[in-house]
């Protein structure tokens, strides 16, 4: 089955527009599986200024105490989800809302021996749910909160939520969603396709900053399992069927 796993960046959902999901309903036309992976960034931000929260982040991962993972729950599993599914099911396109923690959906265990709190990492993907929502023709839509055996639950930067379900499915592509049109390079020009070398240099040179340093390292990271990996800007599709964006590619390897 070709399955595209789309990452839908949170600063996005509130103004979507049509095309985004006539995108969608295009792919399902044309017989691919789709699954939809979303964040929440702005919206966890604004409540926890609500609650007098600080916001803290580190390289775009976002620092989470018991209290911050309360209010991440509320904004992603509660109303983020639910209004995307809503707004999905209005172009028809038969959306499930699924948190991580649905029937061990992501079990996560602690990213970084817990140095950001309770940040975690995807240890397993419960594929056979994905696939027997995909065979029947849902669209899948997750909230990136995951969960251990024992019900510690976990916040996951959604990127790299959105990475270990495309490479757990052998998806055929993984696009990320984002309010840039891909990769800028230090002129803010998009750059069409990228390799490892290059994305390292540009987080050295500090023009890949912030949220985008899990995009492009999850990207990267899915390159072996998934063919075809971008990160892209809302209107994502190209008239071919191409991405509109930044395409990753392993890079030119010379024998000698
Ligand atoms: N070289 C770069 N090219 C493009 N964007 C960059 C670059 N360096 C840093 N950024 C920042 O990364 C942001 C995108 O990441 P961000 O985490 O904010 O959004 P998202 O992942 O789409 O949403 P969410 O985190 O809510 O899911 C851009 O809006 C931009 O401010
Ligand atoms: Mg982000």
């Amino acid at each position: 089955m070709g399955i595209v796993v789309i990452k839908l960046g949170g600063s996005l959902i509130q103004g979507l527009s049509n095309t985004f999901f006539e995108h969608i309903n295009l792919l399902q036309r044309n017989g691919k599986k789709v699954i939809i992976v979303h964040g929440g960034g702005p919206l966890i931000n604004n409540l926890l200024l609500k609650f007098s929260i600080p916001v803290e982040m580190e390289d775009g991962l976002r620092k989470t105490s018991n209290e911050v993972l309360e209010v991440v729950e509320y904004a992603l599993n509660g109303k983020t989800n639910k209004d995307l599914v809503i707004m999905c099911n209005q172009f028809n396109l038969s959306a499930i809302g699924l948190s991580g923690c649905d029937n061990l959906l992501l079990e996560a265990s602690l990213y970084d021996k817990g140095k950001l709190g309770w940040v975690g990492e995807v240890e397993n993907v419960n594929t056979s749910l994905l696939e027997l929502l995909l065979t029947n023709d849902y669209l899948p839509v997750i909230s990136p909160i995951g969960v251990d055996k024992i019900g510690q639950k976990y916040n996951i930067n959604a990127d790299l939520a959105a990475k270990s379900i495309a490479k757990a499915l052998n998806a055929e592509v993984l696009c990320y969603v984002t309010n840039t049109n891909g990769v800028l390079n230090s002129e803010g020009k998009s750059i069409e396709k990228i390799t490892k070398d290059q994305v390292q240099a540009l987080i050295e040179s500090k023009t890949i900053t912030d949220g985008m340093i899990p995009k492009v390292q999850s990207a990267l990271d899915a390159l072996d399992e998934v063919q075809s990996v971008a990160i892209v800007g809302e209107n994502f599709l190209n008239e071919d069927g191409s991405m509109n964006g930044t395409v990753f590619t392993k890079g030119v390897v010379f024998s000698e």
